[in-house]
């Protein structure tokens, strides 16, 4: 039977969603017995698109190109695209891109079946069938199995859309509007998550805090909302943890924070886009809150959750913003002591009100300036929040092992995250991926941290636990 199986290969850019999505895809078409294969072997080739950035669409269509010239030597190779660009573009990428197959977009994923059967019919020789799927809405989600890709952390979409148009933002014209998924059915995936082995359940949505205002009461009458969402994750048997993102500052209710505050399995980290640090730039990018609102609210935060990480996202160049306006957002990210922030020069975007502001643009060599100095602001305000860690004491879940460390003396060198999502470094013979080790932090360095594994008597199962106890044992019979 394995001479019949046929082979995808899907490329995924932009954001965690689009990942989800991707496992998502190779699961419907697992149905079709295609396999997940590597690029060299398959005979279907998707690219999971996003259209954030110009760039990011670009990146898309040279992926196409190289395809498309591979097909001129083996026509009988399928071609497709989706995700946001997708959705953006429409049928107009059929005629952009001869030698493409199949456009389908973000709402019509659980649609693919009736897809691939319509593309695999038989035709007449030198005939094609060439199809664009795109809808305005999502149809239901239907079950079929998810590929997800190893490792410990899976992802789990709650919520999809986004109401919020910020005026330079495309998503909620690729996404659509906000859809809460039911909580019956995340509790059920994250079950099954669990029972799979993986260690780390990160929740999805562009806006979390948003989650459940689209859904109906409970049979008690109580309506869904993120807390309680978290609350009832929370409780689910198991070791493991649970991360968010992203959240939306003004929207982060009291309930969050405490819930969070409380949980055992939901980490201490929130990514909250703050954009801007001006509030003249934040009203034209329509975000609904001003720097002292933000402030606020990272404040609030940072008193109640103990060694709490905050990330942000903030944009560089925005049409009309001044140098003083720019120097407002460097000014908030030293302020608020954001432990990490993701960067971007302000790209235009098509139907967003911010692409149309042509007269307004700031000029590419004064957006790629100011870009440079945010990602010096950054980088030292990681450092800064990194060298806060001396001393202290993480729980670490390791991601991955090097065996032979060259940097480290030929080491090997377990690699995980903290709980507040700092990467850190240790020294261990016996750490296996999985592993939850309690790490004293040694050492800080602009991206990661470096510490040595101690003993936690109160965790016996751990690996160094058991390499640190018998040691003792072997020094005690000396
Ligand atoms: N839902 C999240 C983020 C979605 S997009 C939120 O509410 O912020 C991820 C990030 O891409 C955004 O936070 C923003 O900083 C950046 N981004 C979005 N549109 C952009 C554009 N046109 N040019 C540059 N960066 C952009
Ligand atoms: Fe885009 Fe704003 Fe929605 Fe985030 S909240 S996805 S930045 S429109
Ligand atoms: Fe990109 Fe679409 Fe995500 S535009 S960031 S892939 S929602």
């Amino acid at each position: 039977m394995e001479k019949n199986q046929k082979k995808v290969y899907i490329e995924t850019l932009g954001c965690q969603m689009n990942k989800s999505d991707s496992e998502r895809i190779l699961g419907i078409l697992s149905h079709f017995d295609y396999e997940k294969s590597e690029e060299n072997e398959a005979d279907f080739f998707i690219i999971n698109t996003c259209s954030i950035r110009k760039l990011s669409e670009d990146k898309a269509y040279s992926k196409l190109g190289v395809w498309g010239k591979m097909k001129e030597k083996r026509p009988e190779i399928k071609i497709a695209i989706c995700g946001c660009v997708a959705q953006q573009e429409k049928e107009g990428l059929l005629k952009k891109f001869p030698y493409l197959d199949l456009v389908f977009g973000t709402h019509n994923i659980y649609e693919l079946p009736e897809l691939i059967k319509e593309l695999e019919k038989p035709v007449p020789d030198g005939e094609r069938i060439r199809i664009c799927a795109i809808r305005d809405k999502a149809v239901e989600e239907k079950e079929f199995n998810i590929i997800r890709s190893k490792g410990i952390n899976a992802w789990l979409p709650i919520m999809e859309g986004c109401n919020n148009f910020c005026t330079y933002c495309v998503v909620p014209h690729t996404r659509g509007r906000e859809r809460s998924r039911e909580v019956e059915t995340i509790l059920a995936e994250a079950r099954k998550i669990i029972s799979e082995g993986y260690k780390e359940i990160t929740l999805l949505g562009q806006n979390v805090d948003s989650f459940g205002k689209d859904l109906k009461p409970d049979n008690n009458g109580i309506k869904p909302n993120f807390a309680k969402l978290l609350a009832e994750l929370d409780k689910l048997e198991g070791n493991f943890r649970i991360r968010f993102t992203t959240s939306y500052p003004t929207d982060i209710t009291d309930d969050v924070v405490e819930t969070v505050k409380n949980a055992k399995k939901i980490c201490e980290c929130f990514h909250i886009p703050m954009q801007s640090g001006n509030d003249r730039v934040l009203k034209a990018m329509n975000r609904r809150y001003t720097r002292a609102q933000y402030s606020e609210i990272v404040n609030k935060i940072r008193t109640q959750i103990k060694d709490v990480t905050i990330t942000s996202d903030f944009i560089a160049g925005f049409p009309s913003e001044t140098e003083e306006e720019f120097l407002d957002t460097i000014s908030a990210i030293k302020e608020l002591g954001l432990d990490y922030s993701n960067t971007a020069a302000y790209s235009p975007r098509p139907n967003t009100p911010a692409g149309k502001m042509v007269d307004k643009f700031i000029p590419n060599d004064i957006k790629k300036r100011r870009l440079a100095e945010l990602n010096d602001t950054v980088k030292k305000a990681s450092l800064a929040s990194n060298t806060q860690d001396i001393g202290k004491v993480y729980e670490v879940l390791v991601e991955k092992i090097n065996e032979n460390d060259e940097k480290n003396g030929n080491a090997r060198i377990a690699e995980g995250r903290s709980r507040n999502n700092k990467v850190v470094h240790f020294k261990s013979e016996t750490a296996q991926i999985g592993d939850f080790i309690n790490v004293e932090i040694k050492e800080a360095l602009v991206w990661c941290l470096k510490g040595e594994a101690v003993a936690d008597i109160s965790n016996p199962s751990t690996a160094i636990c058991k390499e640190a106890c018998a040691k003792k044992e072997a020094a005690s019979l000396k």
